[in-house]
């Protein structure tokens, strides 16, 4: 299947620390450390796109130019399961701001029900890495979307580490320009829109509230 704007991190170390992730028998302990070391490896691809700006610096030898980020970066974790991916993306990008949006899915209507935001006032001139590790139905994605572009946020990137095709169609079909990074384009949703194969619960499986 092809979709629009899909960006699947097919990599070798990913790869194999996603199979880990999606083992039964992962604690959360393990789990944890497993969703910070793929978030990292994403970041790389991700970044490449971000923009510098030139300054000057002085090595203990001489004057010379360096880079820094141009653009303010700011990473919104989806509550409770994309917060176990922000630590691992603050590691490469300390500077970057963090914004919260609180949703869950009701578990009969699988609705997305926001329950807490609290964005950076600047959020509008920021570019904004909205993080989650499951995209299933893509309710949640697109409501958090809605609610920044609301704020003014005209620079959008979804991250995630599996994701169902319904979900993503979602996103393009609502949002054609945004695009969507995954480990994973898995196969399908089952009748209560868990993604299959996928890897259960994250927020229970982060946070060991199964
Ligand atoms: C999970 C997950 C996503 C959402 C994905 O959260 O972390 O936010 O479901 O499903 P969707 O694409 O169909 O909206 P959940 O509702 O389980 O909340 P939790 O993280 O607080 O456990
Ligand atoms: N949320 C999860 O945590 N897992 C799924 O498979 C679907 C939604």
């Amino acid at each position: 299947m092809k979709f629009k704007n899909l960006i699947i991190h097919d990599h070798p170390l990913i790869a194999e620390k996603l199979s880990r992730l999606r083992c039964k028998h992962t604690k959360p302990e393990h789990f944890r450390s497993l969703i910070k070391q793929i978030s990292i490896l994403m970041l790389y691809k991700i970044s490449l796109n971000f923009s510098l700006k030139k300054i000057d610096i002085e090595t203990p030898l001489e004057k010379t130019s360096g880079n820094i980020l141009s653009d303010p970066i700011t990473l919104i974790p989806i509550l409770r399961a994309g917060i176990g991916m922000t630590d691992g993306l603050l590691s490469l990008i300390p500077d970057a701001k963090i914004g919260h949006i609180g949703i869950f899915r009701d578990k009969k209507t699988n609705v997305p029900i926001e329950y807490y935001s609290n964005l950076p006032k600047d959020i509008s001139k920021s570019h904004v890495l909205l993080i989650d590790p499951m995209l299933a139905t893509g309710g949640s994605a697109c409501h958090a979307v809605k609610l920044l572009v609301e704020q003014g946020c005209k620079n959008i990137q979804i991250l995630s580490l599996v994701a169902a095709p319904e979900g993503i169609k979602r996103i393009n079909d609502s949002y054609s320009t945004i695009s969507i990074h995954t480990a994973s384009l898995d196969r399908e949703l089952d009748e209560k829109s868990y993604i299959r194969p996928g890897l259960g619960d994250a927020g229970d499986r982060i946070f060991g509230t199964i």
